[in-house]
């Protein structure tokens, strides 16, 4: 399904289906009234006979109307508590909204804007505009590897949404600028959603180049011969094991008006495009989804298109560290003792915690070349993670408040949820080494695992350098569906840090 959103001051289309939007205490807009008259108190009637149907957010009701009405089909829209009503609710009803297009066939429908109304705690413009954004992110799909899409029942022709009224303008105006985020999701959502024998650290680094390019992305590739000659020894151990050797991507975006690209907000990304664990073998049951481990990446790369998009006003820096980890006669081994980009010997504790190994040479990488003015990496860095918070919220580490702050109001602002996850140095002196500088593991073994892991990274940040942690684990890949993303892959983290880069930019 392709569903695209227009506006315009009354409707310009021949559409076959009105939704009309109705708070919790069933009270009819003037816009309700009117379709109530057109279809011969058809919403009244059904007000009055459906006792289920009581506006909550996101309850809908399909209405057929008569062989005499000019339209098909009304759609009852629920939105809840016209106190409660924020952006967020407004996308997740927005999803709901898309489910109930879909699932009755609809090809084009209007959503008409109504007058604010002081009782609602949102514009009646951002109401339709996060509205419009739930509905596309929730439109979703990736049937690429369909070979008769006609046959799945959830994939009918192109669908177009109008939104209509005096207010369309300023509600295109909010969407467009929400509409670059969506670009970003979905760019990041196809590649994890791609299969690790099409999408490996080449082919992921050519997709960087072909999406970004054009788009006045500058892309750097580095190959294995020159991570091997600048010494991203953790990095190279990592990928010594497979026939795709490893690449590291460089995005810079000079948005600020200075033009010289300096200090710029920088995001790293873990891109391990398989994990088998290596040596430690993944058991069943852990292995089959790990083409998800370059998720961090992923959001990175998203990121990098939502920003060059909208054209920020920023210098942004995008690194992703590509390689696979897979299990082979050249592999690297438990008990190996590697170095590292910033000088550090590692001694291998289990080959199965890689990420960790390639985040750090990244983040070295970028100290050393850039004078960031902060760090921020994702990565779907441990299962301990998952256990620690599920699919909700992600676990974030931080090492300044400012910056905390800043994704605190980030994190509100794009409906992605951080919680907080602390950084202690005996999570650090946990890493100690007999034999090394330090070992990959720690000594509680899985307890606090995740902790653990950010102890490990924050042995490779400088004094001064301001970073984040975020562990996305749970987040990147769901089980089930999202009221604003179709499972699995989610595209967590192009949002957030649009919105956190939009508060350095204010
Ligand atoms: N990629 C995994 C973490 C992961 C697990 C992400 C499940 C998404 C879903 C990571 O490389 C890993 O294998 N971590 C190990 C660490 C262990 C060896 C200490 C883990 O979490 O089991
Ligand atoms: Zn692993
Ligand atoms: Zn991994």
């Amino acid at each position: 399904m392709t569903l695209s959103i227009s506006f315009s001051e009354s409707p310009s289309l021949q559409f076959d289906t009105v939704i009309v939007d109705i708070y919790e205490d069933n009270r009819l807009s003037a816009h309700a009234e009117t379709i109530d008259r057109d279809t011969g108190g058809m919403i009244k009637h059904h007000l009055e006979t459906h006792p289920k149907f009581k506006g909550k957010a996101g309850q809908t009701l399909v209405l057929t109307t008569g062989k005499d009405s000019p339209y098909l089909r009304v759609i009852l829209l629920g939105l809840g508590d016209p106190e409660k009503i924020d952006h967020k609710e407004s996308e997740i009803i927005g999803g709901k909204l898309f489910l109930a297009l879909r699932n009755s066939a609809a090809e084009s429908a209007v959503f008409t804007i109504h007058k604010d109304e002081a009782r609602s705690n949102i514009k009646s413009a951002d109401l339709a505009a996060h509205l419009s954004m739930g509905c596309v992110l929730r439109s979703y799909k990736f049937d690429k590897y369909k070979t008769n899409i006609s046959d799945d029942a959830s994939s009918s022709p192109e669908m177009v949404l109008e939104i209509s009224g005096e207010a369309a303008e300023a509600a295109e105006a909010v969407f467009e600028n929400l509409y670059s985020e969506a670009e970003g999701v979905f760019y990041a959502r196809n590649l994890v959603n791609e299969p690790a024998n099409t999408l490996y650290p080449e082919s992921f680094a050519q997709s960087i180049k072909d999406e970004l390019r054009p788009l006045g992305v500058e892309v750097e590739v580095f190959d294995e011969k020159k991570l091997q000659k600048m010494g991203f020894e953790a990095h190279m151990a990592v990928g010594q094991g497979s026939a795709h050797q490893p690449r590291l991507v460089v995005m810079k975006w000079a948005g600020d008006k200075d033009g010289n690209f300096k200090n710029p907000m920088s995001f790293v990304g873990k891109g391990i495009t398989f994990d088998t664990g290596g040596v430690n073998l993944k058991p069943n049951g852990s292995i089959e989804e790990m083409k998800l481990d370059m998720a961090g990446a992923a959001a990175v790369v998203g990121l990098m298109k939502t920003v060059a998009l909208r054209k920020a006003g920023a210098d942004v820096l995008g690194v992703v560290a590509l390689a696979e980890n897979m299990n082979s006669s050249n592999a690297y081994r438990p008990g190996d003792i590697i170095g590292s980009l910033s000088g550090q010997t590692i001694e291998v504790s289990n080959t199965d915690a890689e990420g960790r190994l390639v985040l750090a040479d990244s983040l070295t990488y970028v100290q050393k070349t850039y004078n960031p003015a902060f760090i921020v990496d994702l990565a779907t860095l441990t299962g301990a993670m998952m256990i620690a918070l599920g699919f909700e919220y992600c676990g974030t580490f931080v090492n300044d408040n400012e910056l905390w702050d800043k994704m605190e109001v980030a994190s509100h602002n794009s409906s992605e949820k951080l919680w907080r996850m602390p950084l202690d140095p005996a999570y650090k002196k946990e890493m100690d080494s007999q034999i090394a500088d330090m070992k990959s593991l720690g000594s509680s073994g899985r307890y606090a695992g995740a902790c653990a892991a950010a102890g490990f990274l924050e042995r490779f940040i400088e004094e001064g350098t301001i970073w984040s942690h975020m562990d996305i684990a749970g987040v990147s890949w769901v089980k089930a569906d999202r009221p604003t993303a179709p499972k699995p892959a989610t595209g967590f983290g192009v949002r957030i840090l649009n919105q956190l880069i939009k508060e350095y930019e204010a």
